[in-house]
């Protein structure tokens, strides 16, 4: 039995326990509410859609179909309107050239709201951090990015493409279209883990590489359902369900991988011979450079940094162009006159060769068009997210305070009429030189723009070059009616019923 004056210091613990629980949930609110004051004021000059009274606009934007909504209320608000997240979260989202010069070409912070939920994977890299240590990280990680680190990746890009054709061709042998998300997406990944660790999962399903395959694919699958799901947005709440434990596991284990392999390259780098042996290899991998990387000051990166930027290009270099190509694929069995035009132009380029070199891909004028029509229409990033840092004043004069948050439509940017004719015409010529060089520089912004652009753009023009000439030359992609993607905004543009294609082999002389 529990002495009553146990019991009764129990009791008022408890009290005082709910008491306080009480208060500060109470400041919070408050805080909340001064905040949606602040923000909501901010937008007065901005009329938008009707709001939910509790859920904003987030039942809409859950909706499938919701990318085509915004692009009706950009019709009906021209250059911006306000876009609720619930009763506090509120977005000025911004679809018009101008507006985006406005924000984009400064460096203004990204939304926490939005990029705190990526922080328990992938820390503080380049796609979070800001001020002066974004800089001093930017300019570390540029010379990874620079063509000669990039040229060899070529013959990555190769080797997995080869091994994901391979498997096509047996699945085509079946008659039957079949869905080429999963499989593009496997390709990715594992051309990433090549070029930033030097070696990919080797496809056994036990291997601590595999491990940390399997543990990338889950965690950018549970970001994704998070980001949709309102009751999953606070932390505390989060780590309590099964789903937030599922995530907890799978950084452990991909953070574990990492440090792993950081530690093991660092040890294997005190080795003059090993110092050697990586000279000679045939490409330098990211962490090769990053481990190499000193600022002016000759100041190194920290193990913490070293492992939150390696998560996040694991992070943002596999989704992303794993959504350019299953919707590239899309695009040219959508229209067999482009995709026909594209075949025929690598054909040519490739020739006799065995398999693309560096110096071809710059020769692929048609696909490359197709690529950035492509992009317009189906942008791999179809929103990007700002916190104001100082006040910004709009070309129609009207402006906002600092602290007022910002949401890029990529999407609806892309399919702006007063930038692009018919917007939903897929036109790959609008990507001649002649018609781009008349564009506004922030009209087409696959890759976002000003200095918070990727520094990734460049990789993943060349992977996806490689990637889809190869798939061009050894199947013609047809659609299956029945099974029509639908588009669906995660953190990346997915198809809610995935990507089914009829392949059909090409036979000899397919580039194989
Ligand atoms: C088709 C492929 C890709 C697309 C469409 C894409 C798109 C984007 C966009 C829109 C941003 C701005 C994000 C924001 O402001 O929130 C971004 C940033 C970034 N991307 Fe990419 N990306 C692609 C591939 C890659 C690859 C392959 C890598 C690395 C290997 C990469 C690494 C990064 C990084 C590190 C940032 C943050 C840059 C900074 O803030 O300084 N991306 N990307």
């Amino acid at each position: 039995m529990v002495p009553s004056f146990l019991s009764l210091s129990f009791s008022s613990l408890g009290l005082r326990a709910s008491g306080l629980i009480l208060v500060l949930g109470f400041l919070k609110l408050i805080r909340l509410l001064l905040r949606r004051q602040m923000l909501a004021k901010a937008m007065d000059n901005f009329p938008g859609p009707p709001t939910h009274w509790l859920f904003g606009h987030a039942l809409e934007i859950q909706e499938t179909g919701s990318l085509d909504k915004v692009v009706s209320w950009a019709h009906q608000f021209p250059y911006a309107h306000p876009l609720w997240f619930g009763q506090f979260i509120g977005f000025l989202n911004i679809y018009e050239p101008d507006y985006a010069q406005a924000v984009y070409s400064r460096g203004d912070p990204k939304a926490p709201d939005v990029y705190d939920f990526f922080l328990q994977w992938i820390g503080r890299g380049l796609l979070v951090l800001e001020g002066p240590k974004w800089l001093q990280h930017r300019k570390l990680l540029t010379p990874g990015f620079h063509y000669d680190v990039l040229k060899p990746y070529v013959a990555v890009f190769t080797e997995s493409t080869r091994i994901m054709l391979d498997k096509w061709e047996e699945k085509a042998r079946e008659g039957k279209s079949f869905d080429i998300f999963c499989d593009v997406g496997h390709m990715a990944l594992n051309t990433l883990m090549k070029c930033t660790f030097g070696r990919g999962d080797t496809g056994l399903g036990h291997s601590r590489d595999s491990s940390y395959y399997l543990a990338v694919s889950d965690l950018t699958l549970l970001m994704q359902q998070r980001l949709v799901s309102f009751q999953y947005h606070n932390d505390f709440i989060y780590w309590l369900t099964p789903h937030g434990r599922r995530f907890l596991r799978a950084c452990q284990v991909a953070h574990d991988h990492t440090d792993q392999v950081i530690r093991e390259r660092k040890a294997a780098l005190q080795d003059e011979k090993v110092q050697k042996k990586i000279q000679n290899r045939r490409h330098l991998d990211f962490l090769d450079i990053l481990l190499g990387a000193w600022d002016e000051d000759d100041i190194k990166l920290s193990d913490a940094d070293l492992r939150a930027e390696v998560d996040t290009f694991m992070f943002e270099g596999h989704d992303t162009t794993t959504s350019g190509i299953s919707w590239f694929l899309y695009c040219m069995a959508l229209y067999p006159e482009h995709q026909h035009r594209c075949r025929e132009e690598v054909r040519e380029i490739l020739g006799d060769q065995d398999s693309f070199q560096w110096d071809d891909l710059g020769k692929m004028t048609y696909l490359t068009m197709c690529i950035k029509e492509s992009f317009r229409l189906y942008p791999p990033v179809p929103q990007v997210y700002r916190q104001l840092s100082k006040p910004v004043t709009f070309v129609d004069g009207r402006s906002l305070p600092a602290g007022s948050l910002i949401s890029m439509h990529i999407y609806a940017l892309h399919r702006n009429s007063a930038v692009w004719p018919d917007p939903e015409v897929f036109d790959p010529l609008r990507f001649s030189t002649e018609n781009a060089s008349k564009r506004h520089p922030f009209a087409f912004m696959p890759f976002s723009a000003g200095p918070r652009n990727c520094i990734g753009q460049q990789f993943a023009m060349s992977e996806m070059k490689v990637v889809t000439a190869m798939c061009l030359l050894r199947f013609e992609f047809s659609l299956d009616p029945s099974r029509l993607p639908i588009k669906m905004p995660q953190l990346v543009l997915c198809s809610k019923n995935g990507f089914h294609l009829h392949l059909k082999p090409l036979g000899p002389g397919s580039g194989k």
